[in-house]
C-alpha cells in the first residue's frame, strides 16, 4: 500500500443529519407502504443500517453482493455479481442502497438486473455521488451528498479493504 494519509471531507454529525433527512424522505415517499431495502455488500452496511433506523414505514431488508473494483482505486469496468439476494422481489417496493456512485456501471448493471425481476417500483438511493465521473447514465432517486472526484473511505467505504470501520467519509491523500 503506497504511503498515504486520511483527511476529513465529511463529518459524523453531518453524515447523521443527511441520513435522518433522506430517511424522512423515504417514509413520506412510501407511506402506506412496506419498503424493500437492497444493501449492496460489503460498503453499503453501514449506510443501509444508519438508514433503516430513520425510516419509520416497515422495512425489509436483503443483500447482494458485487464489484467493479479489484484492490485499487481504478474501475476494472467489470461488474461481477458474487452474491445474490436470498428472497424474490417480485411486487416489493425495492430501493438500491449504494455507497458510491462514481462510474454508475455497477447500479447501471444491478437496476437491469433487478428490474427483470418484477418489482413493483425500484428505486436507488445513494450516500455518495461522484457525478463528474459518470461514464455510464443511472437515475438517481436519493443522494446523501455530491463529492468532487477523490477517493474516499469510511461510512464502508475501503481502500483495500482497510477503513470502512471510520465514522466519517475522509480522502485518501498519496504523500
Ligand atoms: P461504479 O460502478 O464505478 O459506479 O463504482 C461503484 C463502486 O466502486 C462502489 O460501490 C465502491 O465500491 C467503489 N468506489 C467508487 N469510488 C470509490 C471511492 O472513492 N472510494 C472507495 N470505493 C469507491
Ligand atoms: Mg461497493
Amino acid at each position: 500500500m503506497e504511503k498515504h494519509h486520511i483527511e476529513v471531507m465529511l463529518d459524523e454529525a453531518s453524515i447523521d443529519a443527511r441520513i435522518r433527512e433522506l430517511g424522512e424522505e423515504i417514509s413520506r415517499d412510501y407511506a402506506g407502504k412496506t419498503v424493500y431495502l437492497v444493501c449492496i455488500l460489503k460498503g453499503s452496511v453501514y449506510f443501509t443500517c444508519e438508514l433503516a433506523k430513520r425510516i419509520t414505514v416497515p422495512v425489509a431488508m436483503d443483500f447482494m453482493q458485487c464489484s467493479s473494483y479489484g484492490a485499487a482505486t481504478k474501475s476494472s469496468g467489470v461488474v461481477k455479481l458474487s452474491k445474490d439476494l436470498d428472497l424474490p422481489i417480485t411486487d416489493r417496493d425495492v430501493i438500491i442502497i449504494e455507497d458510491i456512485i462514481d462510474s454508475g456501471r455497477t447500479l447501471n448493471h444491478l437496476k437491469k438486473l433487478l428490474s427483470q425481476r418484477n418489482p413493483a417500483s425500484l428505486k436507488i438511493c445513494t450516500l455518495l455521488d461522484k457525478p463528474e465521473r459518470r461514464v455510464t447514465d443511472v437515475k438517481v432517486d436519493y443522494v446523501g451528498f455530491q463529492i468532487e472526484d477523490k477517493f474516499v473511505v469510511g461510512y464502508g467505504l475501503d481502500y483495500d479493504q482497510q477503513y470502512r470501520n471510520l465514522p466519517y467519509i475522509g480522502v485518501v491523500e498519496f504523500d
